[in-house]
């Protein structure tokens, strides 16, 4: 017999009450606790391979040195830039969830790494948000015409199980886990409980028969992936697909990886025949004009290294408080930097409005970039453009002092493929990684801010 009872679950962090709060009482978000109706019995039968009791009875600990390596042989996405974002391809057995805003594109991504799979394994791509038809329709348009993938249009969690087993694929693709139900649980698609209890049978089926999963997992307006914190701790790991609606190119990045590194980057650009890999990403975020207010840095995400322009506006304010937005990068860090340039510059900044903005859309996190940015402020305020052909790379400290960044021999690398003449660096940079440079590049080492505007 199924009972039913009414539990409140937090949307944010997957909090279980009695009570209705307006804010969730362990995470402090507010608004985010919704009733959720489930049942109390498992109607479902045990499915085979969920059952590992027999297994467990006889499985005993072993020293780690005596354990026989498996070698894992991965499979390949059929995408570089996808297969380096991974860690160099799927791992056998493995959960990976892509998260994305909607019409990003991660349905036509996995759509086209499905169909390049399909080539040499048997691939299931299961769709519950849109139908066959839908599907085939941006299939054609893709012009994939010779591929052996299979399509189930389901929404129905049992149904998709049974069709997991019975084909046994390879690889299987579900768009996305919101859109999929559990008919024994009572509360609506989508819901933390559903999300859940969902991925939950769908990783055990994974382990039990080997098949990787790739899971699509919608972000809520914050950005965060929606569904309870649980489903990324359960998946081995996570992706995000962003961009800029408006801009042609997305990237794709690492959030957790348990098989490979995180912070990996891979760029897609979206056109008419689906997504197109970019193999040369810098080119994509440079100016080729040297104006006023412009500044290069190379930024490195992961171990790919970026060459990136900014772009600085100073103007005269004419509010009481002067206005200060960044695109790109966090508005805390301009301060600081602009901070920093009032008071060991003296230049009144206080007085002048300032926009940032970061070529192509892109957001960059790392303190690599301040220098950068310092440079583009004065290069702007004082109406003057930057030297052709010059990159700058360093952390700024608060007394004006530049830090050394990491993987600075990478950076240096790609600036000076890329034909950039010179590099502004701090002076604290470990000299052991550079002494292999090839030395095209012209290196200036600088020790505080004002150095780098006397060069
Ligand atoms: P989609 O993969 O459906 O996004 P998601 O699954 O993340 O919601 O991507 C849809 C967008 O991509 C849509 O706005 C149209 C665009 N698009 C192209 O520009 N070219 C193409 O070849 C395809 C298939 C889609
Ligand atoms: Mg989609």
């Amino acid at each position: 017999m199924t009972r039913t009872s009414t539990i409140y679950i937090c949307q944010t962090c997957g909090a279980e009450t009695r009570q209705f709060f307006g804010r969730c009482s362990t995470c402090g978000e507010w608004n985010s606790v919704v009733e959720e109706v489930i049942s109390t019995s498992n109607l479902r039968p045990k499915r085979k391979g969920s059952n590992h009791s027999n297994e467990l009875l006889d499985n005993r600990s072993q020293r780690i040195s005596s354990l026989q390596e498996k070698s894992v042989k991965r499979i390949s996405s059929g995408y570089k830039e996808l297969d380096r974002v991974l860690g160099g391809g799927l791992v056998p057995g493995s959960l990976v969830l892509i998260g994305g805003d909607p019409g990003i594109g991660k349905s036509t991504l996995l759509l086209q790494s499905a169909t390049e799979m399909a080539r040499y394994k048997s691939i299931l791509y299961i769709t519950a948000e849109e139908s066959s038809n839908q599907v085939q329709l941006r299939w054609n348009r893709l012009g994939k015409a010779d591929s052996d993938l299979h399509l189930l249009a389901e929404t129905d969690l049992e149904a998709i199980l049974n069709e997991i087993e019975r084909f046994n694929p390879a690889v299987a693709i579900i768009d996305s886990i919101q859109a999929i139900h559990d008919e024994t649980i009572g509360s609506t698609p989508g819901s933390v409980t559903q999300v859940r209890e969902c991925s939950a049978a769908l990783q055990r089926i994974a382990k039990a028969k080997n098949i990787t999963l790739l899971i699509v997992g919608h972000i809520t307006k914050e950005g965060m992936l929606a569904g309870p914190k649980v489903l990324e701790h359960l998946v081995d790991a996570v992706l995000t697909f962003e961009g800029d609606r408006f801009a042609s190119h997305r990237i794709l990045r690492t959030i957790k990886n348990r098989f490979g590194a995180t912070n990996e980057l891979g760029v897609f650009e979206m056109q008419g025949k689906g997504l197109i890999e970019v193999n040369n990403p810098s080119e994509l975020f440079l100016d080729s004009e040297n104006a006023p207010g412009i500044a290069t840095i190379v930024s490195c995400e992961g171990t790919r290294p970026l060459a990136i322009d900014l772009q600085a506006l100073i103007n005269q304010t004419s509010y009481p408080s002067p206005r200060r937005t960044a695109t790109g990068i966090e508005t805390n860090r301009l301060h600081q930097i602009l901070a920093v340039v009032e008071k060991h510059m003296n230049i009144a900044l206080s007085r002048y409005d300032c926009y940032l903005a970061v070529a192509g859309g892109l957001a960059v996190e790392e303190p690599a970039a301040d220098l950068g940015i310092a440079a583009a402020v004065i290069s702007s305020y004082k109406k003057t453009a930057l030297p052709k052909g010059t990159v700058l790379i360093g952390e700024i400290g608060l007394g004006g002092q530049l830090r050394s960044v990491g993987q600075m021999q990478l950076r240096l690398r790609e600036a000076e493929r890329l034909g950039f003449k010179t590099a502004i660096i701090p002076k604290a940079t470990n000299k052991d990684s550079l002494s292999k440079q090839e030395g095209k590049i012209d290196i200036q080492e600088v020790s505080n801010i004002n150095e780098v505007f006397e060069i």
